[in-house]
């Protein structure tokens, strides 16, 4: 059949239209401005900490088991064990959680045999003690972290909280210290970090207080254990839980009020979740953590300009704990010997992502950070009796902690953005809605004429073609790219798959030059390593 000229040029508009709309929906440009000279804040090593609570198998079962063949004779699951040590973790908190809250840490220490078997209330477990201080302390030394302990201001007394400082950072003389010796530990553990209670603004909490209550015997507390060892550092117990028609800030206002001559650092706590089956939604939530951290920084700063704190640094934010948490939320998957047993996805991957994106360009204010939890629970490793794999979420966290070192940057992006639709965090939480989301999100870090720059393409179908440009000195030689990513959002690991993992691609080469362009793919997180010269 002849065509007609009107016909030809029909079929040709349709098919420059076609090609048209491809190219527009698989690429987007946009720009990202690097200035070394745009400094954040020095990036502190513990952003990257991690937490180890008695809860469901992350002790036991997790980290610890003795009758595993795959443990050696302290019963330490060495597969895990080496997972552990390849997220390099800086700093664990212990023993919990809503577990400290009822915890009394002499059940935990001295012969085995002789340890007594607890009801546990706060996960609904039995508690048997036989790992305890002791044991987690050695084992933060065998993968290389600073412990961090969490006292029992529920249940426990300011006098507990005390005689445990004296059994862990005294050297000889009284008798914890001294019953530290006989147990076979002739040196102080000189534990830095102690936090004065565990989410104690909630009413799950055994021994919840109001606000004023709290900050009472956290201040008796913390002048106990300080006179015990003066070099600690000491956490308070900020708001937990932003539930609606509850103002967390007015916790975290009388907290900080009546603490900011004593604490050096407040916790805060968030969990969140694609509850609507809303990627878009989902992957937005960090920012939810950044706005958090915004408010509660203005409120630190404004009790500073009061606070008698001689030669003592202001106070600082510690995302203590903070995950993905909405599967395993079900009374009968919140208790028991398998509790809190969450499995991740890509989409879950970026979301890590996005809060240790978060982390950094507050770096400033922010200096702690723990993923809750290590092994099982919530957690980046998955192990059952034969066996461990690494969760989608155990990648950002290894690559931000073995690469993100030095001063944060300030950095500059230009993309698109979108809106979300009004949706749920968490559970019990409030509801949100955030308003230009940028497509892109970037935080950078500068460490002797090195940058690494870590960037999430949060779209879920397009490449983001990006001119990356520096303002200040040239980028040169090889960048090392490492890309997280994964057949599509919902791709999960397993003991005998690894859809989701890091990759090393091809590096990009460049010769002095204020500029080079990249191409993220879609729902990917990439990070960039090289060097800039003066
Ligand atoms: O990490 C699980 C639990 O979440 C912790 O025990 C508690 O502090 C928080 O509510």
């Amino acid at each position: 059949m002849k065509m007609n000229n009107f016909m030809q040029r029909f079929i040709l508009l349709v098919m420059v239209s076609g090609i048209f709309s491809v190219l527009t929906t698989t690429a987007q440009n946009a720009r990202i401005k690097i200035d070394v000279d745009r400094q954040i804040g020095e990036i502190n090593k513990n952003l990257f900490g991690n937490f180890v609570e008695h809860l469901g198998r992350c002790v036991y079962g997790g980290i610890y088991e003795p009758d595993s063949p795959l443990s050696d004779d302290k019963g330490i699951r060495l597969d895990v064990l080496d997972a552990v040590k390849e997220l390099n973790v800086p700093l664990t908190r212990y023993p919990g959680g809503n577990f400290v809250s009822n915890y009394h840490w002499k059940d935990g220490i001295g012969p085995k045999d002789q340890r007594q078997t607890r009801m546990e209330l706060a996960w609904a477990r039995l508690e048997t003690n036989q790992f305890g201080t002791d044991e987690f302390v050695e084992y933060a030394r065998r993968i290389g972290t600073d412990p961090y302990l969490a006292v029992n201001l529920g249940t426990g007394t300011i006098e507990e909280a005390q005689q445990w400082v004296e059994y862990c950072n005294v050297k000889e003389g009284p008798y914890y210290a001294e019953l530290r010796k006989k147990y076979g530990h002739p040196e102080p553990y000189n534990i830095k970090y102690w936090s004065l209670g565990n989410e104690m603004d909630g009413f799950w909490q055994m021994g919840h207080l109001n606000a004023e209550d709290y900050s009472k015997k956290a201040r008796e507390a913390a002048k106990l254990m300080r006179l015990t060892d003066p070099s600690i550092k000491l956490v308070a117990a900020g708001a937990s839980n932003f539930r609606p028609n509850n103002d967390p800030h007015e916790w975290n206002a009388t907290v900080l009020s009546e603490l900011k001559d004593v604490v050096d650092y407040i916790a805060l706590h968030m969990y969140v979740g694609n509850h609507q089956d809303n990627y878009y939604n989902f992957v937005s939530s960090p920012l939810v953590l950044e706005e958090r951290t915004k408010v509660v920084k203005g409120m630190i700063l404004r009790e500073m300009e009061k606070a008698d704190r001689g030669d003592r640094d202001p106070i600082y934010i510690a995302w203590d704990e903070y995950n993905i948490w909405y599967r395993w939320r079900a009374e009968e998957t919140m208790t028991g010997d398998r509790a809190l047993e969450e499995r991740y996805n890509l989409e879950d991957a970026l979301v890590i992502a996005g809060f240790l994106n978060a982390f950094i360009r507050n770096a400033d204010i922010v200096k702690m950070a723990n993923m809750a939890q290590l092994v099982n629970v919530i957690a980046p490793i998955f192990a059952e009796k034969d066996g461990m794999f690494k969760q989608t979420i155990y990648y950002p966290l290894q690559l931000f902690a073995n690469n993100m070192f030095g001063t944060s940057l300030d950095v500059f992006v230009d993309c698109e953005a979108y809106d979300t639709d009004e949706f749920y965090l968490g559970l019990a939480e409030q509801a949100t809605q955030q308003n230009n989301v940028p497509y892109l999100d970037v935080s950078a870090a500068y460490n002797k004429g090195e940058v690494v720059v870590c960037v999430i393409n949060r779209h879920k179908d397009n490449t983001i073609e990006t001119d990356i440009i520096s303002q200040e000195g040239l980028f040169d030689g090889e960048f090392e790219v490492y890309e997280i990513n994964g057949p599509d959002i919902k791709a999960e690991n397993d003991f005998d798959k690894t859809n989701v993992q890091t990759v090393q691609k091809e590096s990009v080469k460049v010769k002095k030059t204020a500029d080079f362009s990249y191409s993220f793919p879609p729902h990917s997180f990439t990070m960039l390593k090289g060097k800039i010269v003066k």
